[in-house]
């Protein structure tokens, strides 16, 4: 190669690597967000959502499957596109049985009204529980997945905060999720079920992972969203309504996806990140999650790449092509993991996903850097409030860290990306991180089967 064609690329890849330096979170920067990470979590848990962008709350669920939990148990799962509901037989704490029936969730339906929302939800479950279950069935215990933000003043009480990720219905925010249910239910009469618990999907992540293993103290969510519920020793816990009975720990959903919502750690936040949130459904809020998590991922990716494109270094010559990276969300994290291979397969990726023929080698090579970049401040910023938990576990020898969602899943790298950053901030706990399968569904099963075991 000629002296001067090196001197350019040379140059170009200086050029890429200055644009991409505000995404690089070295040790410095890292130390800067744990610190007022303990902060935030600190003051979250005296004053909630009014002093902090972090809102511990308390989920009032204080104990978890013990091996003796038995009987017929619903368990509903929302979060996302797809509505899940679930009978979950429990045979001497053991999930013998389970049918799962799967509804998508119509955009007109998350964006429109409440009631709309819930009757729907209330329809499902009428359907599911006339193909799976007997007529003149005894009343079925409930347990609620709904992934997001509430307040809860009982185990069986949760009054939305703000909705995130792409729902938006109307009439919801500042009322009670179980209530808007149970009135749903109620108002198609002949459905024989009552919910008992409200919980979020992290919860019901790590107390699915407690039944796979009982060192699990910390059930991870990374998929569409972000966020990871850890097990807090009782006497920290300041708000709590009514009995505390004889709790030793109890299980906080910190929503941290929401972590700088008040401008705490804006010295992250780049032109990028700007935009996207700018563009985004609810612009403003769950600041953390939008750096990372599974609905934004690819297109930070894309904007960056749009960036790069703008100032002549990525499919310069290719502007033709170059269109299919200019409509929102086209590159998605799906795609993300599938640039972390050898080069020479970005370009079928691009061909497959983007029909994009005709890009260079260079081309490849900066959108790999690019989703790596992304892929590693990703595995930093969920690396940081987990070992920030693991830290406060310090009676526990070993923490295992349940995780659900399709970014851990799917991604090759993630996993061991995040255990090598928790490993670089907790040098001397020991942790290991795990999938376990389903905990959003099955977790909301195992509590309702907890509390009906309770109650007797
Ligand atoms: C929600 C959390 C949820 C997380 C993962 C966030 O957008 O606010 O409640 O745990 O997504 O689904």
């Amino acid at each position: 190669m000629e002296e001067a064609t090196i001197l350019t690329m040379v140059k170009q890849a200086e050029k890429v690597n200055e644009f991409l330096k505000p995404f690089i979170i070295d040790e410095e920067k890292s130390a800067k967000i744990k610190a007022i990470f303990e902060q935030e979590l600190e003051l979250g848990l005296k004053h909630g959502l009014k002093g902090s962008s972090l809102q511990m709350e308390n989920t009032y669920v204080m104990d978890l499957t013990n091996g003796k939990e038995e009987g017929q148990f619903l368990a509903l799962d929302l979060g996302g596109t797809n509505f899940r509901v679930m009978l979950m037989e429990m045979h001497q704490g053991i999930i013998e049985k389970e049918q799962v029936e799967y509804y998508s969730v119509a955009e007109e339906t998350r964006l429109g009204s409440g009631d709309k929302l819930f009757d729907f939800l209330a329809e499902c479950i009428a359907d599911f529980v006339h193909k799976n279950l007997e007529k003149g069935h005894p009343q079925m215990p409930l347990g609620f997945t709904f992934s997001f933000p509430i307040e809860q003043t009982g185990l069986n009480k949760g009054v939305l905060v703000s909705w995130t990720k792409s729902f938006n219905a109307a009439g919801v925010v500042g009322q009670d999720a179980v209530k808007l249910l149970n009135d749903a239910i109620e108002r198609l009469r002949d459905l024989n079920v009552k919910v008992v618990a409200i919980l979020n999907d992290t919860t019901g992540t790590l107390v699915k992972g407690y039944y796979d293993d009982k060192s699990t103290g910390i059930g991870l969510i990374l998929g569409t969203g972000c966020n990871g519920a850890y097990l807090e020793s009782a006497k920290k816990v300041v708000h709590w309504c009514g009995d505390r009975r004889d709790a030793k720990e109890v299980i906080i959903d910190p929503e941290f996806g929401a972590f700088g919502d008040n401008g705490c750690i804006d010295f992250v936040k780049t032109k990028v990140d700007r935009e996207l949130d700018n563009d985004s459904l609810l612009p403003k809020s769950f600041t953390y999650e939008k750096y990372f998590a599974g609905k934004y991922l690819g297109e930070l990716a894309r904007l960056a790449l749009v960036q790069l494109h703008q100032r002549g270094l990525f499919m310069s010559e290719n502007d033709k092509e170059y269109k299919h990276f200019l409509e929102k969300d086209a590159f998605t994290a799906a795609m993300l993991p599938q640039t972390q291979v050898e080069n020479a397969y970005i370009g079928e990726v691009l061909k497959q996903e983007l029909n994009i023929q005709n890009a260079t080698k260079d081309d490849w090579a900066i959108l790999k850097h690019v989703c790596n970049i992304l892929s590693q401040r990703c595995a930093i910023l969920v690396a940081i409030p987990l070992s920030v938990f693991i830290n406060r576990m310090d009676t526990k020898e070993h923490v295992a860290i349940a995780v659900t969602g399709s970014l851990y899943r799917f991604h090759p790298q993630l996993k061991d990306l995040l255990e090598t950053h928790i490993r670089k901030i907790v040098p001397n706990r020991s942790f290991h991180t795990f999938l376990s399968d389903d905990g959003s569904g099955k977790g909301a099963g195992l509590v309702a089967a907890v509390a009906a075991r309770l109650s007797h």
